[in-house]
């Protein structure tokens, strides 16, 4: 029924948390548009995202974010050869606005429907504008709700290596960073203000749990942090809020490092990636970098936009299923504590 020979040309959607965006990807590397509808300004005002607040702002936004996503690819729905969506994790009523709209969609113009994992979509993003770029690889997801190492051992196939034992990266640098006083999110402050702090003022513990282990920890530095902004409030100690941040991200980025380097020699693989929000920080980007051309080790990086939430890295993954035949029904529902590898169904 579907001409697999063809180019495959893929609407997608994603909608998981706080960005509502579509996006039309040809063959899986090649973004034909990315439209990108963030709601950061309004949840800023309440310091984190308010899941109900996300879900009504979705359906506001959601009709013209796909009319301009197919017009700025100058293309129709009837050039589209398959809707794809994220089905999980996430909010589960964000989820459940793209999905209901991806369903309605697809059904309507005939097409098939292809459920993507948000996590799945932030490794498959490491493809987009690289023809080179192929498994396997490990790849390091970092983002707001996941930090794991996964062995990427082909298009769809992942083993997850490690992950974390209890906050996100993302997490932890969004805590801190309300902590020193920064707005949500507090990635690209604590980022930004780094630049101008000393890394090595405040000796944060870069918690590596054993030393073979690839899982993480990341609430013992932040209650470190916690505990010496405490402390220095009590004892009217002057704080550097740019100093307590380059350290916090130093003693982060250290342990992200060090541990991708173990998992790639580990498993005897030359090339590395990363994927999720906090893949987009500056410092992690030129650290591992660093340390995979110490190594011998070949990284992809890929453009800040495509670290952060968007569709287009659902296009991609949605690609490979695609061409797999791997498609969805109907009844396709929004799982909001998807594991990545596990259909929910
Ligand atoms: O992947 P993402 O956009 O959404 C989730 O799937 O969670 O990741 C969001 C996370 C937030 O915690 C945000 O603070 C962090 O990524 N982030 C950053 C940077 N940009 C976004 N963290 C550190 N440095 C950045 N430049
Ligand atoms: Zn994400």
């Amino acid at each position: 029924m579907f001409d697999v020979s063809k180019n495959a040309i893929i609407l997608a959607i994603e909608s998981s948390c706080d960005e509502t965006s579509a996006a039309v990807v040809e063959n899986g590397r090649k973004v034909l548009s990315n439209v990108i509808s963030s709601q950061i300004a309004i949840h800023k005002r309440y310091g984190g995202v308010v899941p109900e607040i996300a879900s009504r702002k979705h359906i506001e936004n959601i009709d013209d974010v796909i009319y301009e996503a197919l017009l700025q690819a100058e293309i129709s729905l009837s050039d589209v050869s398959a809707v794809a969506v994220t089905y999980g994790p996430g909010l589960v009523g964000a989820l459940l606005v793209g999905l209901s709209y991806a369903k309605a969609v697809a059904f309507a113009s005939n097409k098939p429907l292809i459920g993507v994992h948000h996590i799945e979509g932030h490794i498959c993003a490491n493809y987009i504008e690289n023809d080179d770029w192929k498994p396997p690889f490990i790849c390091l997801v970092v983002s707001g709700g996941h930090t794991h190492l996964v062995y990427v051992k082909d298009y769809s196939e992942y083993e997850i290596l490690g992950k974390t034992r209890d906050d996100a990266a993302g997490e932890a640098y969004d805590k801190v960073a309300r902590a020193i006083g920064l707005p949500y999110p507090g990635g690209p402050e604590i980022d930004k203000l780094s630049k101008r702090g000393n890394s090595s003022a405040i000796d944060f513990p870069r918690v590596t749990l054993d030393n073979s282990s690839l899982d993480f920890s990341f609430s013992g530095l932040k209650s470190a942090v916690l505990n010496y902004l405490n402390k220095a409030k009590m004892t009217g100690g002057k704080i550097f809020p740019e100093d307590v941040a380059a350290s916090f991200q130093q003693a982060v980025v250290d342990v992200l490092v060090m541990k991708t380097i173990l998992a790639c020699k580990k498993f005897g693989i030359k090339s590395a990636a990363m994927a999720g929000g906090v893949s987009a920080n500056s410092f992690l980007r030129k650290s591992m970098r660093e340390a995979c051309e110490k190594e011998g080790i070949t990284l992809n990086v890929v453009k800040p936009v495509l670290c952060t939430d968007n569709a287009a890295m659902i296009g991609s993954a949605a690609y490979f299923k695609y061409m797999g035949g791997s498609f969805d029904d109907w009844d396709l529902n929004a799982y909001p504590s998807l594991k990545l590898g596990e259909k929910a169904f």
